[in-house]
């Protein structure tokens, strides 16, 4: 007897749809793209649990549709801006996360961009298929050196910590921000921790693994841009509203910064025009934890939380326990 309902925004791996199946009737988006905002309160309303998705807005109208028997969203990204977590408190619904499973995906990704962006493979790729690749030359499309060089990482998380732990094989001297001082990580890997403008001013390739909220919107902007050396490389694969976009593109036209690894953007999936026609930009479309098996352990890491959920417990990667006190 299946009398609980949970409704999936999106097509996701098999395995974590069948589980959810197996306890109660399941609701999925098969359509392959996002639903529209009126699609999305209609899909919601009498649901237990919703497995919802980064680009799904969690707002107060939403969980209105929803209705008061609504327990949990389980959100399938580690990054939970798109939800009002405050609100969902004050209603008791449980808002968790995918921590962890996608670390590794995304610490990878960011080197792949730092790589790319530092050897110029997107334009050598270009260059290749358009013909325009002439013969080998002692001055053709000259990158700059990885090993050796300053890793500054803002924001020494779970992600941060990952990407950092890679550069040791590149001899790199690693540089971070944080809130608060990580002796661990430190230890490990050899990190200074400085200030953001020491950071900017100091490092070579500039990685971005904050989450995106009030006090870090445009955290790198105009200011962060005249501070960085003109060889720097700013990767991101956090959420694009932490750079200013606009900013972005005319530091990187103007050559005041070298180049940019991007895997986010401020207005997805719109881009920067500025950005597109630019050589030392590599765009990525949002691939950060876009593997088979991490997708597969986002979907079954949804699908725990909405079982703890709808079983009456706190979920296990809650975001919010003190929901429980609304309940
Ligand atoms: C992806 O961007 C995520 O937050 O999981
Ligand atoms: C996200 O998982 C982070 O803490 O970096």
């Amino acid at each position: 007897m299946k009398d609980q309902k949970v409704y999936i925004t999106r097509m996701i791996p098999e395995r974590a749809i069948r589980l959810l199946e197996g306890h109660y009737s399941v609701g999925v988006n098969t359509e392959d793209r996002a639903l529209r905002r009126e699609e999305l309160i209609d899909k919601v309303r009498g649901m237990h649990g919703v497995m919802s998705m980064l680009n799904d807005r969690i707002d107060d109208e939403l969980m209105d549709a929803a209705g008061s028997q609504c327990r949990i969203f389980a959100n399938y990204a580690v990054g939970f801006n798109n939800i009002d977590i405050p609100s969902a408190s004050q209603r008791g619904i449980f808002i968790s996360n995918t921590p962890d499973v996608l670390t590794d995906a995304t610490a990878d990704l960011a080197w792949t961009l730092l790589l790319a962006a530092a050897r110029r493979v997107a334009e050598g790729d270009s260059t290749v298929r358009s013909g325009r690749f002439v013969g080998w030359s002692p001055l053709f499309m000259l990158g700059v050196e990885v090993t050796g060089k300053t890793l500054g990482i803002v924001g020494a998380g779970r992600i941060g910590q990952a990407v950092s732990r890679r550069a040791s094989g590149f001899d790199m001297k690693i540089l971070y921000t944080a809130n608060n001082i990580k002796p661990d990580f430190e230890k490990k890997t050899g990190a200074s921790f400085v200030g953001l403008n020491s950071l900017l001013e100091l490092s070579d390739f500039v990685s971005l693994h904050v989450p995106l909220t009030p006090a870090t919107y445009h955290l790198i902007s105009e200011p962060e841009f005249r501070i960085m050396k003109k060889t720097a490389i700013l990767i991101n694969t956090s959420r694009g509203p932490v750079i200013d976009e606009k900013a972005l593109a005319e530091a990187l036209r103007a050559g005041q910064i070298r180049g940019a690894g991007l895997d986010v953007y401020e207005r997805e999936p719109e881009v920067e025009k500025g950005l597109l026609d630019l050589d030392n930009a590599v765009l990525c479309p949002h691939l950060g934890s876009a593997t088979l098996e991490t997708r597969h352990r986002m979907g079954l890491m949804a699908a725990e939380n909405i079982l703890a959920a709808l079983r009456g417990e706190i979920p296990p990667q809650c975001l919010n326990p003190e929901a429980v006190k609304n309940r």
